[in-house]
């Protein structure tokens, strides 16, 4: 595996590196909406199912496949298997990120935009919050130009190069993304009447549940986790030969589920908490949808003391989040331009910023455009590409390649009994539960 290919620095980094990846709106935005829309525990449970099942195995294939191409993520499937037509599974991944891109952009604005509002206290003078968002989405243009500044900001990232831009922010914005949700967690479980909050989290109630479940839940997983699309294809061309696979894969996921839960735990307690009637919070929950973190929680700050300080850390966090995230996703077009068309890494990140600004400019402008491509980004695409990356590692990747890479090139021993299972799960059972949940989910 000799190369002269950049790779992250340190253990810590490339930790630091896809978590920052996976943790995102995903779990802070997208996720609690989802859960309260999916039934509360019960939601929890099979995302959690989906992401110990499906999504950790993934996650080892997309960084096997990345380390042992040392390449992005179209020219790993050319480099691994050329002239065939995997490549396309790459290529589709690369369209899947900018599509991403296309509507997360929007929603970073909004948190720069909030973040700000928070600091310059005009966001605790606002007396109908609904409404306020109202008027901000009815605004296209305030949209446009804190997601324009939101896409400049990661693409200075990006131009900054691997080791000096992606690692060094994941390192810093990771563990403080993370103290700051503790704070925010205590904070809302010491409220009164936080119970039932915790109570609609953790209780599983059948009633609730969606013929679309396991389609959601899985969505959400693939979504979360960064995975189906090549990202974490990307970064694993980036980790060391001595990198632990299976190891970093299971970090990596229980930190982001960790997060998820954590956000959970910071949004519904406080949501139960400190509503007027709570017998329509759930409605409200699952109708504030896209909305919800914007509307309810500046509602909720608003009623504690220091209000300011508290949205202004929440947005700061959920800023810094979406950040190392929409680096990420700017990371796997760059690079694929940059490889692919030999294009300087300077002219391809100009490339995909002018691209993301025009598709953030349709999305601002259309709900109907933002919900298609996170609807079929997340449901649609990121599974087929899921299934395919699964099938290729499996089925047409050489057994022993799968072995060095488990294993280190027999560095760590051990690794080397967890190839029978693993190659049973990327075969056979993740395949055919995407396929068969495909097909229930779509007819359901
Ligand atoms: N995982 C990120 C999040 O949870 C979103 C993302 C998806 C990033 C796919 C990269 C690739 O917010």
């Amino acid at each position: 595996m000799a190369d002269k290919r950049v790779t992250f620095a340190s253990k810590i980094g490339i930790v630091a590196a896809a978590a920052g990846s996976a943790v995102g709106l995903g779990n802070i935005w997208r996720f609690p909406s989802q859960a309260a829309d999916g039934g509360g525990a019960i939601f929890i449970l099979v995302y959690v199912v989906c992401i110990l099942f499906f999504g950790i195995p993934l996650m080892i294939s997309e960084f096997m496949v990345g380390r042992a191409a040392r390449a992005n993520t179209a020219g790993a499937f050319n480099k691994l298997a050329s002239g065939t037509p995997w490549k396309w599974v790459g290529r589709l991944g690369v369209l899947t990120g900018f599509m991403i891109m296309g509507f997360y952009m929007v929603v970073s604005g909004w948190t720069l935009d909030y973040f700000f509002q928070s600091i310059s206290g005009s966001l605790s003078r606002v007396g109908d919050l609904t409404a306020h968002f109202g008027t901000i989405q009815a605004n296209p243009w305030r949209q446009i130009a804190w997601m324009i500044a939101f896409i400049f900001l990661s693409a200075f990232f990006i131009v900054s190069g691997v080791k000096k831009g992606i690692e060094r922010s994941a390192k810093i914005f990771m563990p403080l993304l993370f103290l700051l949700l503790i704070v925010l967690a205590v904070r809302s479980i010491t409220l009164e009447g936080a119970a039932s909050g915790l109570n609609f989290l953790f209780r599983p109630d059948l009633a609730d549940v969606k013929s679309t479940l396991f389609l959601d839940a899985m969505g959400q997983a693939f979504f979360s986790l960064s995975l189906g699309m090549g990202c974490m294809i990307t970064y694993g061309s980036y980790f060391n030969n001595n990198t632990d696979l299976a190891k970093t894969s299971i970090q990596v996921s229980t930190l982001d589920i960790l997060v998820a839960i954590l956000a959970g735990v910071v949004i519904f307690p406080s949501a139960f908490a400190l509503t007027a009637n709570p017998e329509t919070i759930v409605d409200k929950l699952v109708a504030g949808g896209p909305g919800l973190l914007f509307i309810t929680l500046p509602e909720l700050f608003n009623q504690m003391p220091l209000s300011m300080m508290w949205s202004a850390l929440f947005f700061c966090l959920l800023a810094l989040a979406a950040l190392t995230s929409t680096i990420s996703l700017m990371e796997v077009v760059t690079l694929y331009l940059h490889e692919e068309y030999r294009i300087s890494r300077k002219k391809s990140t100009l490339l995909v910023t002018s691209g993301a600004i025009v598709l953030g400019i349709f999305s601002s402008y259309s709900a109907l455009f933002f919900n298609v491509l996170d609807i079929a980004t997340a449901k649609f695409m990121l599974p087929v590409g899921g299934f395919f990356i699964c099938l290729f590692v499996g089925w047409k990747l050489k057994r022993n390649l799968v072995l060095l890479q488990l294993t280190n090139e027999g560095e760590l021993p051990t690794r080397a009994k967890l190839l029978k299972p693993y190659l049973f799960l990327v075969r056979y059972v993740v395949p055919i539960a995407i396929l068969s949940i495909f097909i229930y989910g779509l007819a359901g």
